[in-house]
């Protein structure tokens, strides 16, 4: 039995690279690679101690995430990426759905260059790269599908989620969060948790107001 889990296992992950493979080829894209989180390059210094590794998301991850967003019916106007990195979730995001304007927020200016020359190849124009500090980066109006996969310490998501309080308030926003390791700090912000799968540590969260 055990041994047939670990095969069921294997397989799993062999199909999920081969998909991430395919993906990545498809678009001509640059996701690759491991950066140990005191390797990574930034200016945005304070930030750097509270930030995890750079990997990029799996298609599978993120896959399951708009699958469960979509069953709510909200029409998201932006996506957002915190901690974009080389940018594949963006990417991924822009092949599902017809978002008005994409947004990948990435601390380090060398992972943002290349996010930029991946979006070149990939060629939609309403995907943007922008070299800033998630904490202090503030939503755009409207309904917004803000995503992260495990990107920062507690620190930094508790003041990205006070700075932008009101306009979750004012929206239909909701937060997708792949290996959500900090959820429970949403959870002490008024979000509520729309949708969990224990097993990948995806879920989705909405602040509901009242
Ligand atoms: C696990 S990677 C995720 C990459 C990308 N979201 C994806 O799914 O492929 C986390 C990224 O967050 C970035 N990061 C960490 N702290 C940050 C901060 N305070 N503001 C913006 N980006 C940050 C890191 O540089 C890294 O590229």
């Amino acid at each position: 039995m055990h041994k047939l889990q670990s095969l069921e296992r294997k397989v799993a992950e062999a199909i999920h690279w081969i998909e991430d493979f395919v993906f990545e080829r498809r678009y001509q894209l640059n996701c690759s690679g491991y950066i140990e989180n005191r390797k990574l390059e930034t200016i945005h210094s304070a930030a750097l101690p509270h930030s995890m590794a750079y990997q990029a998301v799996t298609c599978a991850a993120i896959r399951e995430l708009i699958d469960e967003v979509e069953k709510t019916g909200i029409v998201f106007d932006h996506f957002i990426d915190l901690g974009s990195g080389k940018g594949k979730a963006c990417f991924y995001a822009a092949m599902r759905f017809p978002f008005r304007k994409i947004i990948g927020v990435e601390f380090s200016e060398p992972l943002v260059e290349i996010a930029r020359d991946n979006a070149a190849r990939f060629g939609a124009e309403n995907i943007f790269f922008v070299n800033a500090d998630a904490a202090s980066f503030c939503l755009p109006p409207g309904n917004n599908l803000v995503f992260l996969f495990n990107p920062f310490s507690e620190s930094i998501l508790k003041k990205f989620l006070e700075s932008n309080a009101d306009r979750f308030r004012q929206s239909r926003s909701v937060i997708a969060y792949a290996n959500d390791q900090h959820r429970l700090c949403l959870a002490r912000a008024g979000f509520v948790t729309l949708f969990r799968n224990q097993d990948t540590q995806g879920s989705l969260h909405q602040y509901i107001t009242g």
